[in-house]
């Protein structure tokens, strides 16, 4: 069997009374399009928060491409390979998606502010290198028509393509995804597991995603795991998940 791409180990975080994340173990296999789901404040996002290390575990390890993270400060996540979008999109509203896209650059930038501000070759090479990751992830998410219209102009479903295409822009090899479809219509909804596809098998990303719409986790996912009071339920086949008596239950409350 392969090694895990990434792996939690009885991770738990608590905030006061609330079991947020309780003991929680998995692992995700490279090439997976894992897929989260639970009901309202099962822990879902606060899980995202934990692997992204904007929240520390109050016990527990995560272990990602083999070398554990679970001390790593926020910072340096990206420049090991995990992104993320969040569940209410963070971009900034005044700048064109382009200028959106570029702001992911920093985290792989090699060089220091002395070679920036003397502009070496070196600079300039690795400028032109980020311009074609970004142009590429352009042309990977067809998003070549917007390219240059501001945020604020452009409608909720495309946004949503934009965060994810900045997420791209480091080059990850894990991608977080905190529900995708929120506030999509249908037929957005559809689209998205399009470039789910795209960016699992054209660009070669694990993703994770934590999502409440049940067609397009069936659609895109390879394995479900379902969280309630912060806790596994099941892990499995999507549609084993789906009929599983205890997520039901979990749903339905009984
Ligand atoms: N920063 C925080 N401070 C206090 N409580 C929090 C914080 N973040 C999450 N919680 C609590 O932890 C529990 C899990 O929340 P979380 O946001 O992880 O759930 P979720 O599964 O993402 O829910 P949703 O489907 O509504 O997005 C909830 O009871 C929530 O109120
Ligand atoms: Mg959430």
């Amino acid at each position: 069997m392969s090694e895990a791409l990434l792996s939690t180990h009885s991770l738990s975080l608590s905030f006061g009374g609330v079991r947020a994340v309780d003991d929680v173990s998995f692992e995700v296999m490279p090439g997976e399009v894992f897929s989260i789901i639970g009901p309202n404040g099962a822990g879902k996002t606060s899980l995202f928060n934990l692997i992204s290390r904007l929240y520390d575990a109050d016990s527990g390890d995560i272990v990602f491409d083999g070398q554990k993270i679970s001390d790593i400060p926020a910072h340096r996540i990206a420049e090991l390979g995990i992104a993320r979008t969040f569940q209410n999109t963070e971009l900034f509203e005044h700048e064109t998606v382009l200028r959106n896209m570029l702001i992911g650059r920093h985290v792989h930038s090699r060089t220091n502010l002395f070679s920036e501000l003397l502009f070496l070759p070196s600079v300039a090479r690795q400028e032109l290198a980020f311009r074609q990751v970004v142009e590429d992830v352009i042309d990977l998410l067809d998003l070549q028509s917007y390219r240059d219209q501001v945020i604020g102009s452009l409608p909720y479903g495309v946004r949503k393509m934009v965060e994810v295409a900045r997420a791209l822009c480091i080059q990850p090899k894990l991608l977080l995804l905190d529900e995708p479809s929120s506030g999509l219509n249908p037929e957005e909804t559809e689209d998205v597991s399009h470039w789910i596809e795209d960016v699992s098998q054209d660009y070669g990303a694990t993703v994770i995603m934590v999502e409440h719409d049940m067609s397009l986790v069936a659609r895109a996912s390879s394995r479900v795991m379902a969280v309630a009071d912060g806790a596994v339920v099941a892990i499995g086949a999507p549609q084993d998940i789906q009929n599983h008596p205890e997520v039901r239950r979990a749903y339905l409350g009984d």
